[in-house]
């Protein structure tokens, strides 16, 4: 079955993130047609970005990057599951992206946005322009999460939208991951 890791994308304490991802996770857990998990920006722990060479040699001078690219190589799908601050993408979830080139390459990516006014919608904009750049696919459905509507301080209450676009997102990400294997060289 195709890995699915859903990256939990805030780091700060007391976030949100966790919860969120969790009933993504859980969405994606029903779903049954990819092997997800959690990947947690808080325990990958990366520095800012401290690689002297181009993230596209991956010639690695350091273990935390090495962890994060072994990681990221070997997931098939991912479920980025982000904030809006001011206006845009959290900067860890930035930093995370830039560490690396080539692991994402083609690989299917989701949009679960949060946020205050909007949903996390213009995180979610800031955020697809990142991932076309490092080449991969993102599905064209997005889940929105409006946190006053739906996030009690620890809980998550999702509406009608949430369920549908969760839903359909991990539909996308199933077929997208099997044209990922034909795309691919045929070894796996
Ligand atoms: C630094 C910062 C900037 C924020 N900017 C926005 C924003 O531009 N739009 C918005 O809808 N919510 C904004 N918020 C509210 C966050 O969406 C909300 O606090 C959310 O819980 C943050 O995710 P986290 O708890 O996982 O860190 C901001 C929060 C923080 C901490």
């Amino acid at each position: 079955m195709p890995q699915l890791a859903v990256i939990v994308a805030s780091t700060r304490p007391g976030r949100a993130g966790p919860a969120i991802a969790d009933w993504f996770l859980a969405r994606a857990k029903d779903h049954g047609e990819l092997d997800a998990g959690l990947v947690d920006l808080a325990e990958v722990n990366l520095p800012f970005l401290d690689e002297p060479e181009h993230p596209s040699r991956g010639h690695y001078l350091h273990p935390h990057t090495r962890r994060w690219s072994a990681i990221v190589a070997s997931t098939d799908a991912f479920a980025l599951v982000l904030p809006e601050y001011n206006g845009g993408l959290p900067a860890p979830l930035k930093n995370a992206l830039d560490f690396l080139y080539e692991e994402w390459a083609h690989k299917p990516v989701g949009l679960v946005s949060y946020g205050m006014g909007s949903a996390g919608k213009h995180a979610a904009g800031m955020a697809e322009q990142v991932v076309t750049a490092l080449r991969m696919r993102p599905a064209p459905t997005r889940v929105a999460v409006p946190l006053r509507e739906c996030f009690g301080g620890e809980a998550v209450h999702p509406n009608e939208a949430m369920e549908s676009a969760a839903h359909g997102m991990l539909d996308e990400l199933t077929s997208m991951t099997g044209a990922t294997r034909e795309e691919g060289s045929g070894v796996r």
